[in-house]
């Protein structure tokens, strides 16, 4: 979905002062090395200490400068059990999810909200269409292991919990109580699950 390059690389300056870009400027050819093609960061299981269960650890521009203009990402998700990487979308992007251990439910919600999923295991791949709602739940009795691809060196994700529930500042009660038919109590408790 990214634009072509148009050289052959164009490594990321993540610091660089050049303030108005649509992606980051290049550093030096002459400055590159064959580490600015290798990424170590995804060799580690991810933290799932938290209230999802889930821990994405993301290999896009931003942590891997040497994608830039290449118009791909990857990420990692580790699973706890019962794990959840809760309902998402990515504007830029779509991914593909590949289950290297474990057994994970995939699913996805169109536009006209239907609803496709499966359970993958080892070595199976479900897709995710650019922009859709979608997650991924751990149903298997220990640890899940996944990666996502994404054709988007920065595909973006709008955690549609967090986008609602604890965007800053909030978004205000009248409108979550009527959106969802729910009371203050309700969307009160809910914020606060999602508040740090
Ligand atoms: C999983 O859906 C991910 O976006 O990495
Ligand atoms: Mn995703």
């Amino acid at each position: 979905a990214d634009p072509d390059p148009l050289q052959d690389f164009c490594v990321a300056d993540l610091g660089s002062s050049a303030s108005v870009l649509n992606g980051f400027p290049c550093k030096p050819a002459s400055n590159v090395s064959s580490d600015d093609f290798f990424f170590d960061g995804l060799s580690k299981e991810g933290n799932t200490t938290n209230i999802f269960g889930s821990n994405v650890t993301a290999g896009s521009v931003v942590t891997f400068p040497g994608l830039n203009t290449l118009g791909i990402s990857i990420n990692r998700v580790d699973f706890a059990i019962g794990g959840v990487n809760p309902p998402h979308s990515h504007p830029r992007a779509t991914e593909t999810v590949l289950v290297i251990s474990g057994q994970v439910l995939v699913g996805f919600v169109t536009t006209g909200n239907v609803y496709f999923s499966k359970v993958l295991t080892a070595g199976q791949i479900f897709v995710i269409p650019r922009g859709l709602v979608h997650f991924q739940k751990n149903v298997g009795p220990g640890k899940a292991l996944a990666f996502t691809s994404f054709n988007s060196q920065l595909p973006g994700a709008a955690i549609v919990p967090l986008n609602l529930f604890a965007s800053t500042p909030l978004i205000p009660n009248d409108v979550l109580t009527k959106t969802f038919q729910v009371g203050d109590d309700v969307v009160n408790s809910i914020k606060s699950k999602f508040s740090s």
